[in-house]
């Protein structure tokens, strides 16, 4: 356990790179082991949750080498090469990790034991495993589809077209990773479209993927389908990952809630299935410009450009879940400065992320002097039409959620009082460096006062 403090700060100002993004570091690592040849990636996120999927990828056979100058180099095995791992597979937090790995697994003829650690043992694995049934593998695993749990691969996977029952990136990957070993053609239909950094990839190492948009052919308005042709020859290539849109929600919304502040946070991932929570927070009244906008291996990227002043509460509709599913914990501490009510609405997807993040948000946020009313899938918050009180009495449990730790310190940095968490050791899954980052910005953050110094 790592209690910190976060303190009232006067403004940040600079420029400087968040780390490279999670979905887009998970998935260069898992598609790298199967590519022929090399796989050369630059500005991976070198947090926990990523590191884990390259201990497994080793552990499924595959070659992976951090180079001196940063870089990461992959040789894999080629599309249905991966070797049975001797040992079992530790996710360490990463649901990410987890359930791409399980669809990577259930097309080879191998079979697999994952777990992880408390809080991603407790999270629901069935929506996985279910069309990877279909698809012919078998996953036995503990009550309620909860890690660990074993993958027993089939050498003879099925194409299936497969509608998903909700909005998940991480589903429809897992069925796109089984569908490289499968011959023919698997489809997944989207209700709504989510991130689609895995189609991008696929494309950039050689994959054939066809996208329907609805109202299309096959589609229905609002639909999205994704088609990919099984067994193709993946070729090993460079892939930078752009920095993460969600890592740098945690400066961009300091800033916006310190005014006189600016900052320039560059080479950030906009892709428009992540961008949500800017175009929200632009509802709100804040100045974020996209300035040198660029495309990076397919991606879409920009520089923030942000310029902290008053916000205005907003409702936030169902719809724009999707492209913000991480970003409601720094929306709601936004909405804690703003003036007037923010609602928003169908989250109850928040309820079984890293940790339940409706409930540990509302309780933090009263802990912290916020008016904030917690529905089964909405949250409301009576803003403070500027510096929350903060000044919590006992540290906030973040229940190893790294984003529910990274809100409450932003928190801190734009309230009347000191914030104090728990634990900010799971910070480091997906931003290492985070308060040594903000540092540099001029924000404080450090060990809480007669915390005891992190082991
Ligand atoms: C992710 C998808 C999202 C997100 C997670 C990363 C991904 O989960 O919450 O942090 O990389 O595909 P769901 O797809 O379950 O919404």
């Amino acid at each position: 356990m790592q209690a910190l403090t976060a303190q009232p700060t006067e403004g940040l100002a600079g420029t400087a790179r968040v780390p490279g993004d999670k979905s887009i570091s998970h998935r260069a690592l898992l598609l790298g082991g199967l590519a022929l040849g090399e796989t050369r990636i630059e500005g991976l996120l070198e947090g926990e949750d990523v590191l884990r999927s390259a201990a497994a990828m080793r552990a499924l056979g595959a070659e992976a080498e951090r180079a001196a100058d940063g870089s990461w180099h992959l040789y894999g095995r080629g599309v249905g090469g991966l070797v049975e791992p001797e040992a079992v597979l530790d996710l360490g937090n990463s649901g990410t990790g987890a359930r791409l790995l399980m669809g990577l697994i259930a097309g080879h003829p191998i079979s697999a034991v994952l777990t992880g650690d408390r809080s991603l043992c407790s999270r629901p694995m069935g929506r996985v495993a279910r069309p990877l049934e279909q698809m012919g593998a078998r996953i036995e695993s503990r009550s309620g589809g909860r890690l660990p749990l074993t993958v027993i691969g089939t050498a003879e996977p099925l194409p299936i077209r497969y509608e998903l029952p909700g909005a998940s990136a991480q589903v429809k990957s897992a069925v796109l990773l089984a569908g490289l070993c499968t011959p023919g053609r698997t489809s997944v239909v989207e209700p709504t479209p989510t991130r689609d950094h895995r189609e991008i990839m696929l494309r950039h190492l050689g994959a054939e993927v066809a996208v329907e948009d609805g109202g299309g052919a096959g589609a229905r308005p609002g639909q999205r389908i994704v088609t990919l042709t099984g067994q193709p020859e993946l070729t090993g290539q460079k892939i930078r990952v752009p920095a993460d849109p969600s890592s740098a929600a945690f400066a961009a919304v300091a800033a916006l809630m310190l005014p006189g502040s600016e900052l320039r946070l560059t080479e950030v991932c906009i892709n428009p299935h992540r961008t949500g929570l800017y175009q929200s927070l632009r509802e709100m009244g804040a100045e974020i410009a996209f300035e040198n906008e660029r495309r990076l291996g397919g991606e879409a990227v920009a520089d923030l450009v942000v310029r902290g002043g008053p916000l205005e509460a907003i409702e936030v509709a169902a719809e724009r879940v999707p492209t913000m599913i991480d970003e409601y914990p720094i929306l709601a501490v936004a909405a804690a400065a703003a003036k007037g009510k923010t609602v928003m609405h169908g989250l109850g997807e928040l309820r079984v992320k890293e940790s339940d993040r409706l409930a540990a948000m509302a309780r933090g946020l009263a802990a912290c002097g916020v008016e904030v009313e917690e529905g089964p899938e909405s949250l409301t918050v009576q803003g403070c039409a500027g510096r929350p009180p903060g000044g919590n009495e006992t540290p906030l449990a973040t229940a190893l959620d790294h984003r529910i730790a990274m809100s409450f310190l932003v928190l801190g940095l734009a309230a009347q009082r000191p914030v104090t968490i728990d634990d900010g050791a799971p910070i480091d899954t997906s931003f290492p460096g985070f308060a040594e980052f903000m540092a540099g910005l001029g924000a404080r953050i450090g060990p809480a006062r007669g915390a005891r110094a992190p082991t």
